[in-house]
């Protein structure tokens, strides 16, 4: 069963050690193999030790627990790039490679994207490397939208990126929700039923989920 919560201080040394492991993971070939190497877990449980406590205005970290091991996180708050046209950031999505593609990412992303509009921020977007063809697949899955790309500073380095956006942020909220929901008997809708093809067109999205 995937547990997904806020992050607490106790979690910053498995946020640390997943950030390291998934960039050596993500990566390779993006950035180079001296700044991969220069990673160290204790300078990011510094990052995230400030992230979680210090930041001025709103942030969220949210982690996903799978038998009781921190297996990923995201972190995101009010938008610091403009470029992105979005009230919100989404800054980080990181699950371990051993545990992917069993759904934590789609709850992770959810969950956080919950916390922001609960907080009043209405739209999201994020910057992902141009050649991470995953991460930007898993995003269109949710609905994301490419609306531009550029040269970014990304660990210190010019990587080509790709902005992604959900103007309307409860779209990508939609996703916070473990349980698949079951998709209401077919019939014909009366006319002007408006309701029914709304509820459908719901229920079919996270029908289509994994349970995680
Ligand atoms: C991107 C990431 C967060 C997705 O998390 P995940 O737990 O693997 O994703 P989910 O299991 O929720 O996947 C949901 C859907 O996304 C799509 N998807 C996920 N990974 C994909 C991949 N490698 N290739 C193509 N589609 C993919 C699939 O359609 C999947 O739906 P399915 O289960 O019906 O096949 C995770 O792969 C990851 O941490 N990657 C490395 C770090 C990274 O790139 N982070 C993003 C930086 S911007």
């Amino acid at each position: 069963m995937t547990i997904i919560r806020s992050a607490h201080p106790a979690d910053i040394p498995a946020i640390a050690r997943i950030h390291v492991a998934a960039w050596h993971e993500t990566y390779r070939g993006t950035l180079p193999d001296a700044t991969l190497a220069s990673l160290n877990v204790r300078d990011r449980e510094q990052v995230w030790r400030q992230a979680l406590t210090d930041q001025p205005g709103f942030r969220d970290v949210v982690v996903a627990e799978r038998s009781g091991r921190v297996i990923g996180f995201a972190s995101g708050g009010l938008a610091w790039d403009a470029a992105l046209g979005m009230e919100a950031e989404i800054e980080a999505l990181y699950v371990l490679k051993r545990e992917q593609l069993r759904g934590a990412g789609t709850r992770l992303i959810g969950a956080l994207a919950r916390s922001l509009a609960d907080h009043g921020l209405r739209s999201a977007g994020l910057w992902v490397a141009r050649d991470n063809l995953a991460a930007i697949a898993f995003y269109r899955t949710l609905g994301g939208r490419v609306v531009g790309s550029a040269i970014r500073a990304f660990g210190g380095v010019a990587v080509p990126s790709i902005a992604i956006v959900w103007p309307d942020i409860e779209e990508l909220a939609l996703w916070d929700d473990p349980q698949p929901v079951r998709l209401a008997p077919r019939r014909k809708p009366a006319e002007g039923d408006g309701r029914w093809q709304g509820a459908a067109g719901r229920a079919g999205l996270r029908d289509a989920r994994p349970a995680a």
